[in-house]
């Protein structure tokens, strides 16, 4: 059984959005942007941060009004996707045996001047999602949503066939993983661009031709057909 068919029954019909559960990790400045995001395209979405819930309360009303706080690990339990939207330095803090059987999105870039020396993502021999992916052996990791800023996501969501429309790549090892995280950078509002291995992410990263590059599908599926993956 995939990862994906482990989660809530959507190994043969696709759930409608407004009964798919989303846990994003991390309630920062990416975080509360996807959790938007999510939330106005009709999904169910939870919030969780380093510490207790209660602190969130009053930021959710203001910021993402609709998303429940929760404990990360309540969260995660729920749901049928989890966003892991936290610095990368703060990641050997989730516990792999909690994200075992999930579909997990990484959004996250290893950025030295905000998560310091981490020789693992420093090496730069192979793109972050592999060494993620590494991490969390039982999850499905599908990276998407890191090569845009936060500042960016909400305004360039545009309806399907929309001439301004973005593409946002969706890259990773599990087909059904793709295919269902696919369909929800669809649903919000962008053309998902499907990569078949996290090994040619490098293009999508910091110092990558893709990274804040706000692209529409067409030219990422270029600069995804161009790139190899690293040596
Ligand atoms: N900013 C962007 O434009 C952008 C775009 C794409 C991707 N990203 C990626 O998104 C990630 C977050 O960036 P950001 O700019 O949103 O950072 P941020 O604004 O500093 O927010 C970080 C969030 O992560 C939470 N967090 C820290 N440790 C945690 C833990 N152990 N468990 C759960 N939550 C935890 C923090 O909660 P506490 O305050 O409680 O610690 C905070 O809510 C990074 O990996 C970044 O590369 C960012």
């Amino acid at each position: 059984m995939t990862p994906l068919q482990a989660t809530n029954d959507q190994s043969s019909t696709p759930a409608a959005p407004e009964s798919l559960h989303i846990a994003v990790i991390g309630a920062g400045k990416a975080g509360t942007a996807i959790a938007r995001s999510l939330l106005e395209s009709g999904y169910r979405v939870s919030l969780s941060a380093s510490g207790n819930p209660a602190r969130l309360e009053l930021m959710i009303d203001f910021v993402t009004p609709g998303a429940e706080p929760k404990w990360t690990h309540d969260a995660v339990a729920d749901a049928d996707i989890v966003v892991l939207a936290l610095p990368l330095h703060r990641l050997k803090t989730i516990d792999p045996a909690l994200l075992a059987g999930r579909v997990v999105i990484d959004t996250m870039n290893y950025w030295p001047p905000v998560d310091g020396e981490i020789p693992a993502f420093a090496a730069g021999d192979r793109p972050s999602s592999e060494v993620v992916q590494e991490m969390f052996p039982g999850a499905a990791v599908v990276k998407t949503f890191s090569h845009t800023g936060y500042h960016h996501l909400e305004p360039d969501r545009r309806p399907a066939g929309h001439p301004e429309r973005r593409g946002l790549a969706v890259a990773g090892e599990d087909s059904a993983a793709v295919a269902l995280v696919s369909a929800l950078v669809d649903r919000i509002g962008y053309d998902p661009v499907p990569v078949d291995s996290l090994a040619g992410t490098a293009f999508l990263q910091p110092g990558g031709p893709a990274f804040g590059a706000r692209l529409t599908a067409a030219e990422l599926r270029e600069l995804a057909g161009a790139t190899a993956p690293v040596a």
